[in-house]
């Protein structure tokens, strides 16, 4: 991958990080991340924009993620207090968002955590072949999308972002990789979205970015058609410059997702560090998070 030279000649602790994960990566792993490598440089290059722009996106999104960390561990709390302030700071701001989304994108192929969650959700959108309506909040980069939009053929699919700058490169992306699928994008706040159903929902890392979880997963819980899923990540003690809704452990979110009328029907929590399960929660360890949902009427009906 042309993205890891770039990298490793700017940060060597970074190129110790990404070799020590790549070194263990099968074939199917490096099949997808040499296709999107040279999907990534085909777009950059239509757009005129140098590869190292993205290698340099990434190195300053890591950087930024150990501030936020250190931060964090001093105060216990994110910095960041509200989403307007992050739409204000971050959302907003073509050059902020655009570095961070390419970064983003970058780390669903060189962390472990990242790209084992997407490979969660490529083997849920592989057995769920019968999808009709789709809708994703929060597409960000748009390399999930690209996923359902492959795996799901007969589905028609809607994206919403609060972040235009997001929604062009997601719109990009979708453009690039999943040409001839359509896609109806909008520039919208996921909290004033009308409670159209779906059969298939995707909101990846949105949860925390928000000011409240409650009335946003209550709504996602009316948004899902009778018999419809639900797929989501998040994370809990995950500092970030836009996140605003601190979870502090996996049971935590688990409570919420059960509380908005969901069952579980799989998870996948992953601590960030190598530390055992039954320390994750005394020790507030960084944790990231997906599950695949179901409403709980439909399964007590069942
Ligand atoms: C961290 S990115 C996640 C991108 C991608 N889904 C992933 O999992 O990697 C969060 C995305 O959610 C969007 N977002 C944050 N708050 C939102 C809200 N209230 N409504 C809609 N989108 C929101 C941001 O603009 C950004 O594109």
């Amino acid at each position: 991958m042309k993205f890891v030279e770039l990298i490793a000649t700017r940060n060597p602790l970074q190129k110790k990080a990404m070799n020590s994960f790549l070194s263990d990566q099968d074939e199917d792993f490096w099949s997808s991340a040499e296709q999107f490598s040279k999907g990534l440089l085909e777009v950059l290059a239509k757009k005129g924009i140098d590869p190292s722009y993205i290698a340099d996106s990434y190195v300053k999104m890591c950087r930024n993620m150990l501030s936020q960390q250190v931060a964090f561990k001093r105060s216990g709390s994110y910095t960041c207090a509200h989403p307007e302030d992050a739409y204000e700071s971050v959302y907003s701001s073509e050059s902020e968002m655009s570095s961070y989304m390419y970064g983003l994108a970058l780390s669903q192929f060189l962390w472990a955590n990242h790209y084992a969650l997407f490979r969660f959700y490529k083997d849920i959108c592989s057995r769920s072949p019968s999808i009709r309506n789709y809708l994703e909040i929060g597409p960000g980069h748009g390399l999930f999308l690209i996923e359902a939009m492959r795996l799901l053929p007969d589905a028609r699919f809607t994206a919403i972002d609060i972040s235009p700058v997001s929604l062009r490169i997601s719109q990009e992306f979708v453009g690039h990789f999943a040409q001839g699928r359509e896609c109806v994008f909008r520039v919208q706040d996921a909290r004033s979205i009308a409670a159209e159903q779906y059969d298939f929902i995707s909101m990846c890392e949105v949860l925390e970015h928000l000011d409240e979880t409650m009335p946003m997963l209550r709504k996602l819980h009316r948004m899902t058609a009778p018999g419809g899923r639900v797929f989501i990540t998040t994370c809990a003690n995950c500092p970030a410059i836009d996140h605003t809704y601190l979870y502090d452990s996996v049971g935590h979110i688990q409570r919420e997702l059960n509380d908005a009328g969901f069952v579980i029907l799989e998870d996948l929590p992953l601590a960030v560090g190598d530390v055992p399960e039954y320390l994750w929660e005394t020790r507030r360890e960084e944790i990231n998070y997906a599950a695949w949902l179901a409403r709980a009427e439909d399964m007590s009906r069942a």
